[in-house]
């Protein structure tokens, strides 16, 4: 970040820039992507991190279901649960169904009472949750415990990637927002093998009591990191109308001086889209009132126009077509599937299962400098290529070998292998994409919203995967892999042919990708949004000196929205 003040590459404060395609150039150029660029940006990739821990929890549940339910301890405590398959379904989808409602209902709440408190407001019901799992005396409590934690999940997984796609800059943005991937990864990693571990040195209640018991410890922590260190979003905070806070947050953020040309030009970008934003709705909908009216008009929106209609289209379809990669069928079921393709014997397909776990947390390192270096699309053109692959050859040595397995013990592995290859491209591909871009397409006004109801469809497919995978192994077998080859298939063509790239582009800039102020009058509005605030001055450098703007009043595109106390 220091040589942004050695040598910015324009004079951003100059009179010459106006439109919102000079800021956009402006705040991207020189800025390293990828590592580096989250290597340079210190501060932003520890906020990540420890934000990450949510995406730890996401995946450190996620796992350590399948594990537990094996375990002798608690099959004597749980027969029902150990012997009726039905149930034992059921106890693992009825978290993802939590995790719906969670990712739902979270949306509004970010809004109104910020990311960061809602990340805590989370990480207490997940404690709830675990606390009701770990002390289960029977199984409604466990049932009603992995509800519960379901629904912070669920609001975690919507709130973490969108909360770090708002503190980054455009340059590392999709980096940071995969540091959520990796910790999901290493939290199912972490998850298969403490299961393994206390399966194999311990005995009586504590097996699975202590694995359950576990997740309070991340959730803790963050409830006091959120209170300690982590900032409220610039973003969120603009949108409420606390500017001086936000330029406060940015300046912090970006370690750089308020009046430095990069810091004014990222609050005028995100000052603009929120005014924009604002100024669309008070046109469309100038009787909203109270919040849920609010709300309300942002689902209807959200539908009712076709560039926001088409981002909530893309967002949701990607979601769908990562669980149905079938990513979680071998989560979920690895044992089984181990055994369904030639490795005999519980241990070598616990065994292949930890290989997974660690497989999925290595490959989504690289990815971290993928996303933002070689651009969503070719990340993901080669990711879902290599997944068809990987399922066609699966598929073909299953239907091939799948009675003579005993006799061609080679096939058998090679099958492994090719599972292990698939687990290895999602990683690195759509396991990370899938959240970095619902994170960052959505203007400001309805992102919330968005991001919460594309994640409850993430959560959707998950539960069908959840339920329907050991029906399809049982039932069409091999057939199982050429159904997920076919959605590979298909993701492959429509990241082709459809899907925009969103690598580097400035988050207030998405609307030109999409579309949306494309429209003659959308585009003058924007034009005399960003004037307006251009001739206000520089911002948060007042007369009397920086920070000391007590009221602002918003005018957007000649529409006065009102005055705006600042906290
Ligand atoms: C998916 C999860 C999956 C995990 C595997 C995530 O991106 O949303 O459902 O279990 O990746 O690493």
């Amino acid at each position: 970040m220091e040589n942004h003040e050695e040598k910015p590459s324009k004079d951003i404060v100059a009179e010459s820039l106006t439109t919102s395609e000079d800021l956009a150039a402006v705040n991207l150029a020189d800025q390293p992507g990828g590592f580096k660029g989250l290597l340079a940006a210190s501060n932003i990739f520890w906020l990540s991190l420890f934000a990450a821990l949510g995406g730890f929890l996401f995946g450190y549940d996620q796992g350590v279901i399948s594990g537990v339910l094996v375990m002798e301890a608690f099959q004597l405590k749980f027969p029902r649960l150990g012997s009726d398959g039905d149930l034992e379904g059921w106890v693992v989808s009825v978290m993802q169904l939590g995790a719906i409602i969670g990712s739902v209902v979270n949306g509004p709440l970010a809004d109104k009472i910020s990311r960061r408190h809602s990340m805590s407001i989370a990480n207490l019901i997940m404690v709830v949750g675990a606390v009701l799992q770990a002390a289960a005396v029977n199984p409604a409590m466990m049932f009603i415990g992995r509800f519960i934690g379901g629904i912070s999940l669920g609001m975690l997984s919507m709130v973490v990637p969108m909360w770090i796609g708002e503190i980054a800059p455009p340059s590392i943005r999709g980096s940071a927002v995969t540091l959520q991937q990796l910790a999901i990864s290493f939290g199912i990693m972490v998850s298969f093998w403490l299961d393994y571990g206390m399966q194999h040195g311990t005995s009586g209640a504590i097996q699975w009591r202590v694995p359950l018991a576990l997740r309070v410890v991340p959730a803790v922590v963050m409830i006091i990191g959120s209170f300690l260190f982590m900032p409220y979003s610039p973003r969120w905070l603009v949108n409420v109308g606390r500017e001086t806070q936000a330029l406060e947050v940015l300046i912090k953020l970006r370690r750089l001086p308020a009046d430095h040309p990069l810091i004014q030009e990222e609050m005028l970008q995100i000052k603009a889209a929120s005014a924009f934003d604002k100024a669309t709705t008070a046109l469309k909908f100038p009787d909203a009132r109270t919040s849920g009216q609010k709300q309300w008009n942002q689902i209807k929106e959200l539908f009712s126009q076709k560039h926001l209609r088409k981002r909530l289209f893309v967002a949701c379809a990607l979601q769908v077509l990562q669980q149905f990669t079938g990513v979680n069928a071998i989560i979920y079921y690895a044992p089984k599937m181990f055994k369904a393709i030639g490795l005999s014997g519980s241990s070598i397909s616990l065994l292949a299962t930890g290989v997974v776990g660690v497989v999925n947390f290595l490959a989504t390192i690289p990815a971290v400098g993928l996303v933002d270096g070689f651009g969503r699309k070719s990340v993901l053109l080669v990711g879902s290529a290599s997944m068809a692959g990987c399922h066609l050859i699966i598929a073909t040595l299953y239907a091939v070998y799948e009675h003579t397995w005993a006799e061609h013990a080679a096939a058998g592995w090679a099958a492994a292998a090719f599972v292990w290859f698939f687990v290895l491209h999602f990683a690195y591909s759509i396991g990370c994409i899938a959240w970095v871009y619902p994170s960052e397409i959505f203007p400001p006004g309805v992102r919330s919203t968005a991001m919460g109801l594309s994640i409850a469809v993430n959560w959707l497919s998950n539960f069908v995967i959840g339920l329907v995978t050991p029906y399809m192994l049982t039932g069409i077998r091999y057939g199982t892999f050429y159904f997920f080859f076919a959605f590979t298939a298909i993701l492959f063509a429509w990241v082709l042919l459809c899907l925009p790239e969103t690598k580097g582009v400035a988050m207030e800039d998405m609307d030109r990708l999409w579309g949306g102020n494309d429209g003659k009058e959308d585009a003058e509005r924007m034009e005399k949004i960003i004037k307006d605030l251009r001739s206000e001055g520089p911002m948060g450098v007042t007369a009397k000196g920086a920070f000391d703007e007590q009221i602002e009043t918003v005018s957007a595109g000649g529409i006065e929205l009102g005055k705006i106390h600042d906290a």
